[in-house]
C-alpha cells in the first residue's frame, strides 16, 4: 500500500456530466457550475468539448462557455479535441489542456469518433504536435478500458496497446476510463498496470463511471497503487451518448468525502462542493446522484 497524501481531482461535470443531457442546458448555467466548482477549490475543470455539434448537440456552445468563464488564477481549464478541426476551434478559447480521446476497443472507437483505433491515433498526432508547440498540455483518455458496450470484455493488452500508441505520438498524460462503469477493483488494477508500462505513476489518472456502483471501490484500488489523479463529476452527472445505459462519473462529493475521511488532502471545500452539485441538480430538477451529497443535504435540512 502506498496511499498518496494528496489527490488531484479534475471535475468533468460541465463536459462529461452535461454532454448527455437531452434538454439544452444554457451556457450561463454551465458557466455558473464552473464558477461554483472553482469557488469550492477545484483546481482542474473539464469545461466542454470541441466535437461535432451534430454528434453532441449539448456541447455546441463550447466557445461561448469558455468565453464566459471568469478564470481564477491557479485553476486549469481543459477541453476535448478529437481532431484538428476541434483543436483549431478550441485554441481561440485558450484552454490550459486539451484531451484526445481514444478507445481500447475498435467498435467503441468507431461508434464514438467514427474511425478505427489506428485512424484515431493518426488524427490525434497533428493535434498533439500543434498543442505542444503552443505549450498546451495534452491529456489522453482511453475509453472502454474495462469493458465495451459493443465488444464486452476488454483485456489489459488492449489498454497497453493504446497507451503505447498515445505515448508514441507525445500524449503527456493517460486517463484510464471505465466508460460504462463495469470494472471491478482487481480488473482496474490490471488496466492501470498496463497503462503504467508506458506512463509514469504521476502521469496516469482514473476516470470511473459508476453504473454498477463500483467506482469508489475502483478509486480505492487505484489509490492503493499510488495513483493520485482522478476525474469525477459533481452530483455524479453524466454519461456518454455513444455508450447506451452508462450512467455518470463517480460523484466528486463521494470521492472527496472518502479521501478526506482517509486523511488525504484535495484542497476542496466539501460544503461548497455540495452547493455546486445542488445548483446544477436544481437546474436539472433532480436530486444529486451522490450518497455523500444526499446525506449532507438531509443533515442540513434536519
Ligand atoms: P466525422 O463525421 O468522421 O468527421 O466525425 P469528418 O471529419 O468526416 O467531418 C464531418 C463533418 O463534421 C464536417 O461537417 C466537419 O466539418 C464536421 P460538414 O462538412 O458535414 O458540415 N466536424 C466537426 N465539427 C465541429 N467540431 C469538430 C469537427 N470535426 C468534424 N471537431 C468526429 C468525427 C470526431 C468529429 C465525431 O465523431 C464526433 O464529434 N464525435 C464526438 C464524440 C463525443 O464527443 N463523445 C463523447 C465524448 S468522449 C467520452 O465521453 C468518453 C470520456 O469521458 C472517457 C470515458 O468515459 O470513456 C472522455
Ligand atoms: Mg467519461
Amino acid at each position: 500500500m502506498k496511499l498518496p497524501s494528496k489527490v488531484k481531482i479534475v471535475d468533468v461535470g460541465p463536459r462529461d456530466g452535461l454532454q448527455n443531457e437531452k434538454d439544452p442546458v444554457p451556457a450561463e448555467i454551465k458557466i455558473g457550475l464552473v464558477h461554483r466548482l472553482q469557488d469550492a477549490g477545484l483546481k482542474e475543470i473539464e469545461v466542454t468539448s470541441f466535437v461535432s455539434p451534430k454528434w453532441v448537440p449539448q456541447m455546441a456552445d463550447n466557445a461561448q462557455v469558455m468565453a464566459g468563464i471568469q478564470r481564477k488564477p491557479g485553476v486549469r481549464y481543459s477541453v476535448l479535441t478529437p481532431n484538428m478541426k476541434g483543436f483549431e476551434a478550441a485554441v481561440a478559447s485558450k484552454p490550459d489542456e486539451i484531451v484526445v480521446f481514444g478507445a481500447a476497443s475498435q467498435a467503441f472507437s468507431q461508434r464514438n469518433i467514427n474511425c478505427s483505433i489506428e485512424q484515431s491515433i493518426e488524427r490525434f498526432a497533428p493535434v498533439v504536435e500543434a498543442a505542444r508547440a503552443k505549450g498546451i498540455y495534452v491529456r489522453g483518455a482511453v475509453s472502454v478500458a474495462l469493458g465495451c458496450p459493443y465488444e464486452g470484455d476488454v483485456p489489459p493488452e488492449s489498454v497497453e496497446l493504446v497507451a503505447r500508441l498515445m505515448k508514441q505520438i507525445g500524449v503527456q498524460h493517460l486517463g484510464v476510463a471505465d466508460t460504462i462503469g463495469v470494472g471491478t477493483p482487481v480488473k482496474v488494477q490490471r488496466a492501470m498496470e498496463a497503462a503504467l508500462k508506458y506512463y509514469d505513476i504521476d502521469d496516469v489518472s482514473g476516470h470511473y463511471h459508476d453504473t454498477y456502483g463500483q467506482a469508489l471501490g475502483n478509486t480505492l484500488a487505484s489509490l492503493e497503487m499510488g495513483i493520485w489523479q482522478y476525474d469525477t463529476s459533481s452530483a455524479g452527472l453524466g454519461g456518454c451518448p455513444y455508450a447506451k445505459g452508462a450512467t455518470g462519473n463517480v460523484a466528486t462529493e463521494d470521492v472527496v468525502y472518502m479521501l478526506h475521511g482517509m486523511g488525504i488532502e484535495t484542497g476542496i471545500d466539501l460544503d461548497k462542493l455540495i452547493d455546486a452539485g445542488k445548483y446544477i441538480s436544481d437546474f436539472l430538477q433532480r436530486k444529486p446522484n451522490s450518497r455523500a451529497a444526499t446525506a449532507i443535504l438531509n443533515k442540513r435540512a434536519g
